[in-house]
């Protein structure tokens, strides 16, 4: 739906069958004491609200968190024997939805006895709140009852029966009623969104929200996101809506006029929904609520009413949903779309493509999602369906380096402000704002300012939409170089790059030395290898380190076969007639008994192999060729990426990535090259070209690393190269002062080149 269309519409019609209307009493019955005058459009009161902490009234109370646990551990012990019969299967669909079957048991019950206890308090808050407004009568030691009556009197699904609600009555009265005691701690509060998903996250441990992804926005980037996308008179969409933070104003009773008039939370958990709904009723927010799964829903029953989208969708992988959900899921998609979808998309990219259909041109959406959807292979189709559907007015990442903004998430956020466009190319300016200050908020502003630069929280570039493609990782935009680049060239163009053997099976492929003289395998099948780059220590690796590793029992040994007598290529024939092959061969008479060993190998070994990899490949056993590179580096660091000289003859696997310089470059110039990636302009280019893992490591990948701009030693002058590799030869002696040599590498690059 339009936004112009839209300024008249407040109410939700909505008919989805779970759904129900509720229309909360204006701002202006609640209150007449606080009237709240908006700042002007685009202002966001509370510029620098921190992400942590927030203030002490918005931090829940200990006591309150006490009561909770302490009326839930009551339940635990009596959970298996005395719940109805009729309500076990309930459970047991409780426990499946909310992914807590794969928990341990002792845990399981824990967070179900926690959940009903919580649910206890949130409803006799929501009917605290309609007894002050005269609406209910007090609340009586019946709980049941009351809650009962509360929900045919006021209609509030806020009031809906659930199994949590047996669940609780198995805790004492005593302890029902200390918990009951507690309600007016939230109906107090000025932040409800705030104060309930605190005390959930503290309640529960990841594990317990990890398969439904209930993961809290902080109120700072709640309220950005809110104000962006929404303006008065709309009517919101908040799927995923958790404790409605992002769709909820922060100040109850406060009118604020950007405010929307209709909010509708979807969520598909029941207790999600109860949350989102105490918090939208206690702040006045007039709005529908509806338990369901979003993606279930058709887009065109909704697109009419709604205007705006706020969303923090769930960050579930796609290998956590189930194959048929998933198939469903994408077939969708790609029907919305209109483009083929990889099946790896996460839950939270076919929210991107769901809440897209849900709009109409003019209509907004904020959402925030994890980074990587800028650079990994599922999120091109995504950045595509952007391109093509939305004014894309900006990005905001918050540098995924730093601390997680989430209390209790390790993942990265990336902010999408979008508006659906009528235009089959949309056009305009597109903000890339990179935040690397996470307490400041003030960044806002830069979704309506001109002026690109540099900023004390971070920086921010324009770029025109068109320039965009979906195959590139944005993320390299929102990036700053320091380093001048006009007198470098790709490393592509001086060496080749290839990331490490890939064997598919490291545990068959990768072998020890007393492995070797068990089976008495002979050299000829053999490669020296480097099991892992990263745990090489210097700056060069020669054949006494890799003897030094085989010698420690180290799997320092490549099984590299080429085609073997009898073998099956296909594994799962070798697996079948393990029996009939290869038995001539494992005689130790001449000419075959060099192989004997190999043979005894592989029938001892083939049973256990289960990689699919392997099932793929024929032959099975025979992995990628590759000479030795001469220079190495690993595949992905926290703290730095050490160029290391190979002068062994051993191989590496995918954990490395193997550069093999033209064959007219010395050794002189090769060692140039080391010292150049291992200097801090070498380091910095090397993390520009990385993706950033939700971890905070980075990766490089073999494309990535030819892409990193290097010195060229062919046009250098020859005595800077002399320097150059004099001082990497130094930087690789044994006990060398690093950071000293580091800095007089980077000061002769200074010097001469850069
Ligand atoms: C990351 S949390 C966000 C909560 C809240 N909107 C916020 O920003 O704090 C995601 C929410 O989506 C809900 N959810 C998970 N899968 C869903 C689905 N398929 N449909 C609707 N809601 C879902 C979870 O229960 C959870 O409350």
């Amino acid at each position: 739906m339009s936004r112009e269309v839209s300024e008249q519409s407040n109410c939700w019609n909505l008919s989805v069958s779970t759904g129900e209307t509720y229309g909360a009493p204006t701002p202006d019955s609640i209150t007449d004491l606080c009237q709240y005058v908006a700042p002007p459009e685009g202002i966001i009161e509370h510029e620098t609200t921190e992400l942590h902490g927030d203030n002490a009234e918005e931090n829940f109370d200990e006591e309150l968190l006490e009561v909770i646990t302490t009326t839930a551990h009551t339940i635990v012990s009596r959970l298996d024997g005395n719940i109805a019969s009729d309500c076990q299967d309930e459970l047991a669909a409780w426990c499946d939805s909310h992914g807590l079957n794969s928990i341990d048991q002792c845990e399981r019950r824990t967070i179900i006895a926690r959940q009903a206890v919580f649910s206890l308090w949130l409803k006799a808050s929501l009917y605290e709140w309609y007894h002050d407004r005269g609406e209910l009568p007090s609340l009586g030691s019946d709980l049941q009852e009351a809650f009962q009556q509360a929900k045919d009197k006021t209609e509030c699904p806020g009031f809906d029966q659930n199994v949590l609600d047996e669940v609780v009555h198995l805790a004492d009265e005593a302890h029902k009623q200390a918990v009951v005691a507690q309600r007016h701690r939230l109906v107090n509060s000025t932040k409800p969104a705030v104060v309930i998903g605190r005390l959930y996250e503290a309640l529960l441990s990841n594990d317990g929200r990890d398969t439904l992804g209930q993961y809290r926005t902080p109120q700072s980037i709640g309220r950005v996101m809110r104000r962006w996308a929404t303006t008065s008179g709309d009517t919101v969409l908040d799927p995923g809506m958790g404790s409605a933070a992002l769709s909820s104003p922060g100040f109850p009773g406060w009118m604020l006029h950007s405010d929307p008039d209709h909010v509708h939370g979807i969520d598909r958990s029941p207790l999600s929904r109860l949350m989102g709904t105490v918090t939208l009723t206690l702040v006045g927010q007039e709005h529908t609520t509806q338990t369901t799964d979003y993606l279930s829903i058709a887009p065109q029953q909704v697109s009419e009413t709604v205007d705006a989208i706020v969303c923090n969708p769930p960050y579930v992988r796609y290998n956590e949903l189930s194959t048929e959900y998933r198939a469903t899921l994408n077939e969708q998609a790609e029907r919305l779309a209109g483009f083929e979808i990889p099946g790896k998309t996460p839950l939270h990219g076919y929210f991107i493509y769901h809440a897209g259909a849900c709009l109409s041109p003019g209509d907004r959406m904020a959402i925030i999602v994890p980074h990587h959807v800028l650079h990994r292979q599922y999120g091109e189709a995504i950045k595509r369906y952007l391109l093509d559907r939305f004014r894309i007015h900006g990005l905001a990442l918050y540098d995924p380096k730093k601390e997680s903004v989430f209390d209790t998430a390790d993942t990265t956020a990336l902010l999408l402000f979008l508006e659906a466009s009528s235009q089959t190319e949309p056009a305009g300016t597109t903000r890339l704002i990179s935040i690397e200050d996470v307490e400041n908020t003030g960044w806002h502003r830069e979704l309506q300012t001109d002026t690109p630069g540099t900023r004390d929280w971070g920086h921010v570039i324009h770029v025109e939409q068109p320039e965009l493609q979906p195959e590139e990782d944005w993320s390299q935009q929102l990036k700053t170089l320091t380093v001048d680049t006009t007198n470098l060239t790709p490393l592509s163009e001086i060496a080749d790059v290839t990331r490490g053997i890939s064997t598919g099976d490291n545990g068959f492929f990768c072998l020890s030395q007393a492995e070797v003289e068990e089976y008495g395998i002979d050299n000829q099948h053999l490669q020296p290898l480097i099991r892992k780059v990263s745990t090489v220590t210097g700056y060069e690796y020669r054949s006494n380190d890799w003897r030094a590793h085989r010698e420690a029992n180290r799997e320092a040994w490549l099984l590299y076969l080429d085609d073997l007598d009898e073998v099956p290529a296909e594994l799962v024939e070798a697996k079948e007639t393990r029996g009939t092959w290869g038995v001539a061969n494992l005689s130790r008479d001449e000419p075959v008994q060099r192989s004997a060993g190999v043979y005894d190998y592989l029938h001892e070994a083939v049973p256990d192999i289960t990689s699919t990899k392997l099932q793929n490949r024929a032959p099975w056993y025979r992995v990628d060729r590759r000479d030795s590179p001469q220079i190495v580096m690993p595949t992905l660091s926290r703290d730095g990426f050490d160029t290391i000289l190979n002068h062994s003859s051993a191989l590496i696997l995918n954990n490395g990535n193997g550069i093999y310089p033209d064959p007219s470059l010395t050794q002189n110039e090769i060692k140039a090259l080391a010292a150049f990636l291992n200097s801090t302009v070498g380091e910095e280019l090397l993390r520009y070209h990385a993706e950033t893992r939700p971890s905070g490591a980075y990766r490089i990948t073999s494309g990535s690393l030819g892409d990193v701009q290097v010195i060229d030693p062919r046009i250098l002058d020859p005595d800077v190269i002399a320097d150059l590799a004099a001082l990497f030869d130094e930087l690789s002696e044994p006990g060398s002062d690093d950071g000293n040599t580091v800095d007089r590498i980077d000061a002769a690059l200074a010097d001469s080149i850069l």
